[in-house]
């Protein structure tokens, strides 16, 4: 029977097995902390934070075919080895996939923000992610949310206020981890409409 499998793209990891976490060899066999970048939209802000942090591994994760060839080609194009690129679903990435204990930052931005009620149950930052986020993400491991959405916001603040096991830390642009952050290309859009941001940082604790 033919085989209906595609080849990965350069960079790309096409997981052997959907069915067990990845380990932190299968993602990168170089050792470096790990950056996850969750529906990354055209990996703008992958490719850009790959290039300033080559002591730093990025994982972008993408369900679209498309975007995903593209963000391989530019990443191949400029040499970049500490990018790869997921094609997958985000919640499953991060309930099934990601290695317990391995993401030093989770980056969730713009992500779509199913504005009808009766599709809020869709929206990713809920009480299941975030129980499976705080398994992946080291302690000390931070979760980076950007939105224009202000009603997501609100949302995403309401359920980590009932999560309760991350703490709260300021968006300093002052700060080093933050002075190198660039806009994806739905932030550029956003904000050349004149649309407000919202964003928030939290940290899993450290004990
Ligand atoms: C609004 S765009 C934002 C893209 C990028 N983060 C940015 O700010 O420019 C949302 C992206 O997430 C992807 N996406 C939406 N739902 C997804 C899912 N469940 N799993 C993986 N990717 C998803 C979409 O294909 C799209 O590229």
């Amino acid at each position: 029977m033919k085989s209906t499998l595609r080849p990965a793209e350069p960079g790309e990891i096409i997981p052997e097995d959907y069915f067990r976490r990845l380990t932190p060899a299968e993602l990168f066999t170089t050792e470096a902390p790990l950056e996850v970048d969750l529906g990354c939209g055209n990996g703008s802000f992958s490719l850009e934070m790959a290039q300033q942090f080559p002591d730093r591994n990025f994982l972008a994760v993408e369900r679209l075919l498309g975007r995903v060839r593209k963000i391989c080609k530019r990443a191949s194009e400029t040499g970049l080895k500490n990018l790869r690129v997921l094609r997958l679903e985000a919640r499953y990435t991060v309930e099934w996939l990601l290695p317990h204990a391995s993401v030093s930052r989770l980056h969730l931005l713009f992500p779509d923000p199913w504005p009808k009620a009766k599709h809020h149950r869709r929206r990713l930052v809920q009480r299941d992610f975030l129980h499976a986020l705080r398994k992946v993400l080291v302690p000390g491991g931070e979760f980076l949310f950007k939105t224009d959405h202000e009603d997501y916001f609100e949302w995403a603040r309401e359920e980590l206020a009932l999560f309760d096991h991350f703490e709260s830390l300021p968006w300093d642009e002052q700060n080093d981890e933050l002075s190198f952050y660039p806009e994806t290309a739905f932030e550029e859009q956003w904000r050349a409409e004149g649309r407000a941001v919202h964003q928030l940082r939290m940290r899993n604790p450290t004990a």
